[in-house]
């Protein structure tokens, strides 16, 4: 991948090729790669030139993080995590930290530097892959005139405007076969295993996995939990045995009228991380019931590794759509999934609502009528 020159023939200042950039933003996903694959060959196969930006939108403010994507720059990935882009999830350009001559750190707003940044490339449109905080941002540089299309993407599952994201399938693969691992401990020891699953303010990744690997509690954000019932509802499973018991927890769960776990030092806010939940469950219920306990937090593995076939065609679908989208010139867009299409939704649309477990959907009630308690 070398770094294109303004001396680029293709640069010609009245005969060029559609110049199209991608980039990757938020913590990435399984499925980025496959993504930015479809993008490429689909832009290719039209004729037009891509580059990729490095890091989000860092590789344009630094200047020097553009590359160019060719059919050699991305074969052999569809099956590789994370994003051969690289991403971040820090240092939004619309509220960008910049350190000041006296050394002190003032937040500013970069957008427009990057909407010149992308003419100064002769750059026609960007695809933007993104979770809710990078399509926000999309959004914003959309209303400032550069022509984007945005792709979802999150292992947590919560973007209202598409039935599903692409890792999210992953990450349940994963944490499922993690949770069916704890279950000979559980049982060899007798004890309580407390797991901790990514999912930020939603319960979508231990909801499902929950359900797929035999819980016999699952606490999610969307309804608090007491766990004097979770603690009694475990008792009576003890005395019918097996003694054992597995407690799935999505990081962002929180008890009745009480507060969510932060991670040492974070603020309370947008962007907050999440961190200490299962410790704290772990203790309060083997205080509560007396069985030995034992708890862990599964973290970024939930985003590593190969993505899983579904999410492979989800991506390399959202990445197909986008350029379509493109050649349209439907731009301020966002690929979603609207089973069994793909569609294009405004992006404000597209990250006004977050997608939140719903209490009275099937999926909570088939766990109910398996017998797991949300502590509610
Ligand atoms: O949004 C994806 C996610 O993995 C969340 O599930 C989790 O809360 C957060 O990102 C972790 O972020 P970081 O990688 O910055 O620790």
């Amino acid at each position: 991948m070398a770094e294109p020159t303004p001396n680029d023939s293709t640069y010609s200042r009245f005969q060029r090729r559609f110049r199209l950039a991608v980039n990757t933003g938020g913590g990435d996903a399984p499925g980025l790669n496959a993504v930015i694959r479809a993008v490429v060959m689909s832009a290719l196969n039209l004729g037009w030139e891509v580059v990729g930006i490095r890091q989000g939108y860092d590789g344009l403010l630094n200047g020097d993080g553009i590359v160019t994507l060719d059919e050699a720059s991305v074969q052999g990935i569809t099956h590789l995590g994370g994003t051969i882009l690289g991403t971040t999830n820090r240092g939004n350009p619309l509220r960008y930290p910049e350190e000041q001559p006296d050394g002190s750190v003032k937040i500013v707003d970069r957008s427009d530097e990057i909407v010149q940044a992308f003419r100064d490339r002769h750059i026609d449109a960007l695809v933007a892959i993104g979770g809710d905080g990078s399509l926000h941002i999309a959004s914003q540089l959309s209303a400032r005139g550069l022509p984007v299309v945005g792709v979802p993407k999150t292992i947590d599952n919560d973007l209202a405007a598409t039935a599903v994201t692409f890792g999210f399938h992953t990450a349940v693969q994963t944490a499922t076969e993690a949770i069916d691992k704890l279950h000979s401990t559980a049982q060899s020891h007798e004890r309580i295993m407390v797991v901790e699953l990514m999912g930020r303010h939603t319960g979508w990744i231990a909801l499902f996995a929950g359900v797929t690997g035999t819980a016999d509690a699952i606490l999610i954000p969307e309804t608090p939990y007491d766990l004097k019932k979770v603690a009694e509802h475990l008792r009576r499973k003890y005395q019918r045995g097996p003694r054992y018991a597995i407690v799935v927890v999505a990081e962002g769960a929180k008890p009745k009228g009480g507060e969510v776990s932060l991670r040492p030092g974070e603020t309370p806010g947008n962007g907050q991380r999440y961190g200490g939940l299962a410790e704290r469950v772990g203790q309060e219920l083997e205080e509560l019931t007396g069985f030995q306990t034992r708890s862990l937090v599964l973290g970024h593995l939930q985003r590593g590794g190969q993505p899983t076939a579904y999410d492979r065609l989800l991506a390399l679908r959202f990445g197909s759509a986008a350029v379509d989208v493109v050649e349209r010139g439907d731009f301020g867009c966002m690929v979603a999934l609207d089973p069994p299409d793909v569609k294009a939704v405004p992006l404000e649309e597209a990250i006004r609502d977050l997608k939140r477990v719903s209490m009275d959907g099937d999926v909570v009630r088939t766990a109910r009528h398996l017998g797991i308690s949300f502590g509610d």
